[in-house]
């Protein structure tokens, strides 16, 4: 057998790009943020993760670009000897800050953060306590984990089941060290983890309590200051995680908790000691963004504003909408032909939304992930979900409503 045969037997993607129906990887020519261009067609973008469309904001912009002049457009080093500069700095106290801990410390990616947190957290005999739809970032951090300290120290529990939590946590031993971590929102389904019940439950187990607000920050809590202020629980949970990616137009993530625990990652986390520190023009727009979103907390009820007209006129169209209040917006198809198929006809008609199948989404969920940006117009949502409708009525999707 030769390295190379599995990559030659792969062939599901030549398979759905002969039905016309691949998704993945079409290039944008040019953005305006809400509208995107591809091959010079103009799209709706309901696809994105720009929560308050900040990227395309000229003052953030700007920073980025003050940034690069000052700084230049890379750090060629680890935070921990040549590659820490003052922006940095600034950004971990604005973050800390914002969120309500001691201190904060940043990482190059989101992704990288929650490995950043969970690999020198978790020790041989300690438990990392999971949500089983957990992001694919704190299931690699657990991955690592496990390999370093073996199969015993993953549990994970049912999504946000608490009964099912209680019952894991409840067999491990008190007095082992153990960590309880979910995402705040979940991306794919927009769910918000029962944080009450989790802190409870943690308190009575000896746990502690992180969460991951990359789509909670910006969007949900006290001017967007994510799940633990959302819930009035900011002291109670113990490290909060969050990403740049999202409302914070730029690149890289954070974790927020006690100086001694922030101290401790700081020295201690392969993540952050072994990778070059993020670009200074990441750090200026993050921090500029996080500024805007103190100053001008109404584009926070403006993205509430269109997640709700959005979400409205798919429900009355007849669309299976999982219920929420966050700017994600799943439509659930039920599987993956359909999935693409109805996908497939909204880039047609000007929507860009993104197919979510397996594993991403459980069997038999697989739906059509919608999200709205503070920068849609009135205009914009109704043309999509005049095109949902087009759509939905052409693969009969919607014959029992319509
Ligand atoms: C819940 C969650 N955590 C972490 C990440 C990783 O963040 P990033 O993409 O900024 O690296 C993502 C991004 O998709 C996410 O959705």
């Amino acid at each position: 057998m030769d390295l190379f045969d599995k990559c030659l037997a792969f062939t599901r993607v030549e398979e759905v790009k002969s039905f016309g129906l691949y998704p993945y990887y079409h290039p944008i020519t040019k953005t305006e943020g809400p509208v995107v261009y591809m091959n010079n067609k103009r799209m709706i973008m309901v696809g994105s993760n720009n929560y308050l469309g900040l990227t395309h904001d000229p003052r953030v912009k700007q920073a980025a670009i003050d940034a690069i002049e000052k700084y230049g457009t890379g750090c060629s080093g680890s935070r921990l000897i040549n590659g820490s500069l003052d922006i940095h700095n600034k950004l971990e106290e604005a973050l800390a800050q914002f969120v309500g801990k001691e201190a904060a410390c940043i990482f190059s990616t989101g992704y990288q953060t929650n490995q950043g947190a969970i690999v020198p957290l978790i020790k041989k005999g300690e438990y990392i306590i999971s949500d089983d739809e957990n992001h694919a970032s704190i299931i690699q951090g657990t991955l690592i984990a496990k390999a370093l300290c073996g199969d015993s120290i993953l549990v994970k529990f049912n999504h946000n089941d608490m009964v099912d939590l209680e019952n894991k946590i409840s067999a491990l031993p008190h007095d082992a060290g153990k960590l309880i971590v979910v995402d705040g929102v979940f991306s794919m389904n927009g769910h918000i983890a029962p944080l009450p019940e989790i802190v409870t439950i943690a308190r009575k187990y000896n746990a502690r309590v992180m969460t991951d607000d990359a789509h909670a920050l910006g969007v949900i809590g006290h001017g967007g200051r994510g799940t633990a202020s959302y819930f009035g629980l900011t002291d109670q949970t113990d490290i909060i995680m969050g990403t740049f990616s999202k409302s914070l137009a730029s690149s890289g993530g954070f974790l927020a908790s006690s100086e001694r625990v922030i101290n401790y990652i700081k020295h201690n986390s392969p993540a952050i000691i072994f990778n070059a520190s993020m670009p200074a023009s990441n750090a200026a727009a993050a921090l500029k963004a996080l500024e805007i979103i103190q100053d001008e907390p109404e584009c926070i009820q403006k993205l509430h504003h269109n997640a709700k007209r959005l979400r409205n006129g798919l429900e009355q169209l007849g669309f299976n909408v999982i219920k929420g209040e966050t700017p994600i917006i799943p439509v659930i198809i039920g599987d993956d032909v359909m999935t693409f198929s109805l996908w497939k006809k909204l880039f047609d008609f000007g929507v860009y939304t993104n197919p979510i199948i397996f594993p991403a989404t459980p069997q038999g969920q697989q739906l059509i992930r919608c999200s709205v940006m503070a920068t849609h117009t009135d205009e914009h949502i109704d043309y999509v979900i005049g095109i949902f409708e087009k759509a939905g009525a052409e693969l009969k999707l919607l014959h029992a409503k319509v």
